[in-house]
């Protein structure tokens, strides 16, 4: 984790009110994983004190530069779509935990909703570069939200619904899944809490849909299970889910982003935002 001026390179209005800023931090940039996020202060004459939290949307470890993607939500956003290149922001990062793929895992599903988009997108080019088959699933109000097939590289199929079926399939991007739970070793998802509680249910019942018969645990070596919220065991799960919360300090300290899990509370910054499905309580998030 590192504490660093970050200067501005590009910023670019990409969607109505979205924006896509380039940012130059190679000690970032070198250490970063597909997952994890930023937590970025403006400068102090701005007047905004309070640190926000941005997942790490793009990585070029070479020209050591960062992405981040946001909606204009408030002040502090505002403020940061009006930077003009040269200008520098406080980094504190790279923050929490990422996504674990699989090394046998050749086809990956991702899965995104609005904004969500910014939690998968560096997964995708980490894929492609290790050779895997990467879908792309993304959810959005209308045509005018959708995040443009420009901005990503051409070998990721790229699948839209929108829920007034303006552009794509017509409802929720949810419901695009069965089509290729078979086909995917594993699924990376992002986005509104009520679309990874959905995703969370389809992936409990995946198993039984395909007829992959449940056994019980084997004898003698192999039996030691990997403890909950481990590396071992995230990397195992077929749905790994990037959870969006307000935050405080971003390390661990204030519990302002606390989630409930099965073994108990969870911060967010933390023990995720990246959690296996099976490590969070989705009731009353549907
Ligand atoms: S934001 Fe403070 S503990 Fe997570």
């Amino acid at each position: 984790m590192r504490l660093l001026d970050a200067e501005l390179i590009e910023s670019l209005e990409f969607l109505p009110g979205q924006w896509l800023q380039t940012y130059h931090a190679p000690l970032l940039a070198s250490a970063s994983q597909a997952g994890q996020f930023v937590h970025v202060r403006t400068p102090d004459y701005s007047g905004l004190v309070l640190r926000r939290p941005f997942s790490i949307n793009t990585v070029d470890r070479v020209g050591g530069r960062i992405t981040i993607h946001f909606r204009v939500t408030g002040v502090g956003t505002a403020w940061m779509a009006r930077m003009q290149p040269t200008q520098a922001v406080e980094m504190l990062g790279p923050l929490g935990r990422g996504f674990e793929v699989d090394p046998k895992s050749r086809h990956l599903l991702l899965v995104a909703g609005g904004l969500g988009m910014a939690g998968v997108r560096s997964l995708v080019d980490d894929a492609l570069a290790s050779d895997r088959s990467v879908t792309l699933l993304f959810g959005a109000a209308s045509a005018m939200e959708v995040y443009p097939s420009s901005l990503l590289p051409d070998e990721v199929e790229y699948v839209v619904a929108t829920d007034d079926g303006s552009f794509g399939h017509h409802g929720r991007v949810t419901e695009l899944v069965p089509q290729f739970e078979a086909w995917a070793d594993q699924c990376f998802a992002c986005g509104p809490q009520p679309m990874l509680a959905a995703l969370a249910n389809l992936a409990a019942g995946r198993q039984a849909r395909m007829g992959v018969a449940r056994l019980g645990p084997r004898r003698g070596k192999g039996t030691k299970q990997a403890p909950p919220g481990s590396r071992a065991a995230r990397r195992r799960a077929w749905l790994q889910v990037s959870m969006e919360q307000n935050m405080g300090c971003a390390v661990g300290a204030c519990l302002g982003c606390v989630i409930m899990g099965v073994d108990g509370p969870q911060r967010v910054c933390r023990e995720g935002p990246v959690f296996a499905a099976e490590e969070i309580r989705w009731e009353g998030w549907t």
